[in-house]
C-alpha cells in the first residue's frame, strides 16, 4: 500500500533521506515510486514505474536538495505507470498521497469548468489542482489547506511543497495516518514510523483536520481554527522489524487485520470501472484453475461459484499434476493460473506450456509485474499489499474476491453493492471475536478434522492447510458425507472436529454426518451462518449470512484465526514455519 516520506532540512541531504525512508516502506508493496525535490529554488520531480531500484538509477544522489517528499504508490486511481504515480504537480503545487479522494470526480468537474487540465488518471492530481484552485484566491497556504480539509471527502494524508514557500514543507491529513518526526537541523514527514527510525525515534501524530508547517528547526501544527496547538512527542521504543508490523505480534496477524481493506481495494478496483486487460469471459465455453497451495483452494472455490451461477464446466488442478498430464483443451478455453507470489515455478511451467499451445491466459495475481503476471495474456491483480507472513492469508482472500468478482461478472450482477459495502465491516468483527478461547480447547491435540459438503469442503481444505502450516498438528478436511466411508475410524473420545456448514440445502445431511461423530465422542465446532441451536456441537461460531458469492469472504476468516491462536499456544514460529517457503521456485 502507499508509503509517504519528505525532509526538510539544513544538511543538505534530502534526496539520500527520503530514497532511503521509500525504501523502509517498501514492506508495505508498492508499484512505482518517485520524488519530487528542490534545487535552485525549482522542484524537481522524477518517477519510475516498478521497483524503487529504478528510481535510484533514474535519481542524481549528488544533487544538494534540503526539501524533499518522496512516495511509494499501489495502484487504485489508474494503472500503475510514470504518469499515474506521485508526486503530482498542478501549476505552484507539488503533492504526495495516500487515501483516496473520494469526491474526486465531483471536483474534477469543477477544475474542467475553470481550465484545468490533466496528465493522470489519479484523484491526486486533481486534489493538487483544487489545492491550486483555493489558493489562487486565497493566496494563503494555510488557510487553502483548511479550506480543502472541509471539501475533500474520503482520504487521505498529503505531504506538500508550494513554489511560493519553499522554506517550509507542509502536511494534512484525514484517517490515513501520517507523522512528523524530529531530528537535528532537520525534520520529517512519513506515513509510518519504519521510514523515519534510520534518522530518528521522535515523532508527532497529526490529528485528523490538523496541519503541519515544517521547517528544519520548527514544526507548527495548526487546528482547524488555524490555532497553533501543542503536541506530544513520543518516542519509537523498538527495532525496524518491529516497526513495520504495526504493534501486531505476528505479520500474520497484522495481515489478517487487514483483510477488510484488501477485500474494499479489490471490489473498487474491478466493480463499477471498466474492465480493463480482462479477458471477454463470455467468449469461453470452458475454463481451467491451475494453482498451488492455497490459490489452488481459491480455484476450487472458483469452480463452485462459476459453475454453480454462471453454469460454464471449470477444471481445477495442482500446477505439479497439470503439468505432467494431458489436458483437455482448446481456443474456446481460458487457463486461468492463480498465485500470490507470481513466481511459483509449477504454476508458470503450465502457463508457459499452455501458452505455446495458443490457448488464452488469465493471471490472478498478487505481485505487480510478476512472472506469471507478465506471461499471462490477461492480469487481474488481487489487491492485497506485501504479504510477509509465508501462510497466506490476506491474498488468500483477495483470490476469493477475484472469483466472486469473476461470477458476478459473468452473470452480470449488479444486485449486490449493498451486500459488498457491508463486508469490510462484517469481517472486521469476525476478527475481533475470541479465538483465543476456543483454541485452548484443541492445540493440544494430534489429529484435527475439518469437514463440510459443497462449497464448505473447499473452506474446509483452507482452515486445516492454514492449521498443519502453522502449527503442525495432522489435520485433514473431509466431504462430511465421505467421512463414513474411510476417515471416520480415526474419530476417538474427544478427537476435535471442526464442521463447517453455510449452504442451508446442505445443513441438514452436514448435521446428520456431526452427529456420526459426535456419537463417536468427537469434540465439535461447528462454524455457521445458522441460528442452529442445539447439543450436537460443543463450540459454535457464528458467522454472518450473506449472498453465497460473498460468503466464504467471511468463513475463511475464524478459520484462519484459529490456526493462528493455536499455532501461538504451541509456540510456534508463526510467520516463518519449518520447511515452507514463500515463494516456491523450484519444481
Ligand atoms: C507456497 C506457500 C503457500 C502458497 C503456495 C502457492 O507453498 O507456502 O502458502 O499457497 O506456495 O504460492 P503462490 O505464490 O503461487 O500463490
Amino acid at each position: 500500500m502507499c508509503g509517504i516520506t519528505g525532509y526538510i532540512g539544513k544538511n543538505n541531504n534530502a534526496i539520500k533521506i527520503v530514497m532511503h525512508g521509500l525504501e523502509a516502506l517498501e514492506y508495505r508493496g508498492y508499484d512505482s515510486s518517485g520524488i519530487a525535490y528542490t534545487n535552485d529554488n525549482k522542484v524537481n520531480i522524477t518517477k519510475e514505474k516498478g521497483k524503487i531500484n529504478n528510481l535510484k538509477k533514474s535519481v542524481d544522489f549528488n544533487i544538494k536538495s534540503n526539501l524533499a517528499i518522496g512516495h511509494t504508490r499501489w495502484a487504485t486511481h489508474g494503472e500503475p505507470n510514470k504518469v499515474n504515480s506521485h508526486p503530482h504537480s498542478v501549476n505552484k503545487f507539488t503533492i504526495v498521497h495516500n487515501g483516496i479522494i473520494e469526491n474526486y470526480i465531483e471536483l474534477k468537474e469543477e477544475l474542467l469548468n475553470n481550465n484545468y487540465v490533466f496528465k493522470s488518471s489519479t484523484d491526486t492530481e486533481i486534489a493538487c489542482a483544487y489545492i491550486d484552485f483555493i489558493y489562487k484566491k486565497e493566496k494563503d497556504i494555510l488557510k487553502t489547506l483548511n479550506q480543502v480539509t472541509k471539501i475533500f471527502r474520503g482520504s487521505y494524508a498529503l505531504g506538500i511543497i508550494c513554489n511560493d514557500d519553499l522554506d517550509n514543507l507542509y502536511a494534512v491529513r484525514k484517517t490515513s495516518p501520517l507523522i512528523i518526526a524530529q531530528g537535528k537541523d532537520e525534520n520529517y514527514i512519513a506515513s509510518d514510523v519504519p521510514a523515519i527510525l534510520k534518522c530518528t525515534n521522535k515523532y508527532i501524530l497529526l490529528d485528523d483536520f490538523q496541519i503541519a508547517k515544517i521547517n528544519s528547526d520548527n514544526i507548527e501544527i495548526y487546528n482547524q481554527k488555524l490555532e497553533l496547538v501543542t503536541k506530544e512527542t513520543l518516542e519509537f521504543d523498538g527495532t525496524y522489524e518491529s516497526s513495520i508490523k504495526n504493534g501486531f505480534e505476528h505479520f500474520m496477524l497484522k495481515e489478517i487485520h487487514e483483510e477488510p481493506s484488501v477485500f474494499r481495494n479489490t471490489v473498487n478496483t474491478y466493480l463499477n470501472k471498466n474492465f480493463k486487460n480482462i479477458p471477454n469471459f463470455s467468449k469461453y465455453n470452458n475454463l481451467h484453475i491451475v494453482a498451488c497451495g492455497s490459490a489452488y483452494h481459491t480455484g476450487l472455490v472458483g469452480k463452485y461459484l462459476i459453475e454453480k451461477y454462471a453454469n460454464i464446466p471449470v477444471y481445477v488442478e495442482v500446477a505439479s499434476e497439470y503439468r505432467y498430464k494431458h489436458n483437455f483443451y482448446d481456443k474456446q478455453t481460458l487457463v486461468i493460473f492463480v498465485s500470490q507470489s507470481g513466481e511459483t515455478a509449477d504454476t508458470l511451467a503450465c502457463l508457459k506450456k499452455v501458452k505455446e499451445d495458443g490457448i488464452d491466459t488469465l493471471g490472478i495475481v498478487n505481485v505487480v509485474g510478476s512472472s506469471v503476471a507478465r506471461e499471462s495474456k490477461y492480469v487481474m491483480y488481487t489487491k492485497a499489499g506485501c504479504e510477509i507472513a509465508v501462510a497466506t492469508t490476506k491474498a488468500y482472500l483477495a483470490q476469493l474476491t477475484v472469483f466472486s468478482i469473476i461470477t458476478m461478472y459473468l452473470i452480470n450482477d449488479k444486485s449486490l453493492s449493498n451486500e459488498i459495502s457491508s463486508i469490510p465491516t462484517l469481517i472486521d468483527n469476525l476478527i475481533n471475536k475470541d479465538y483465543k478461547s476456543i483454541a485452548k480447547e484443541i492445540y493440544k491435540d494430534k489429529n484435527i478434522f475439518f469437514i463440510g459438503r459443497g462449497i464448505d469442503y473447499f473452506l474446509s481444505m483452507e482452515g486445516s492447510l492454514k492449521l498443519k502450516e502453522i502449527s503442525y498438528i495432522n489435520s485433514v478436511a473431509y466431504q462430511a458425507g465421505e467421512l463414513k466411508h474411510g476417515t471416520i475410524s480415526l474419530i476417538e473420545k474427544n478427537t476435535p472436529v471442526i464442521a463447517i456448514s453455510t449452504d442451508n440445502t446442505l445443513t441438514e445431511k452436514t448435521i446428520s454426518n456431526i452427529k456420526e461423530v459426535k456419537a463417536r465422542g468427537a469434540k465439535i465446532i461447528f462454524v455457521t451462518n445458522q441460528n442452529i441451536i442445539d447439543n450436537f456441537y460443543d463450540i459454535k461460531i457464528d458467522i454472518p449470512k450473506v449472498s453465497e458469492l460473498l460468503q466464504p469472504i467471511l468463513t475463511i476468516v475464524p478459520l484462519q484465526l484459529i490456526a493462528y491462536e493455536v499455532a501461538k499456544l504451541n509456540k510456534c514460529d508463526i510467520d516463518k514455519p519449518r520447511n515452507l517457503a514463500k515463494s516456491v521456485t523450484v519444481e
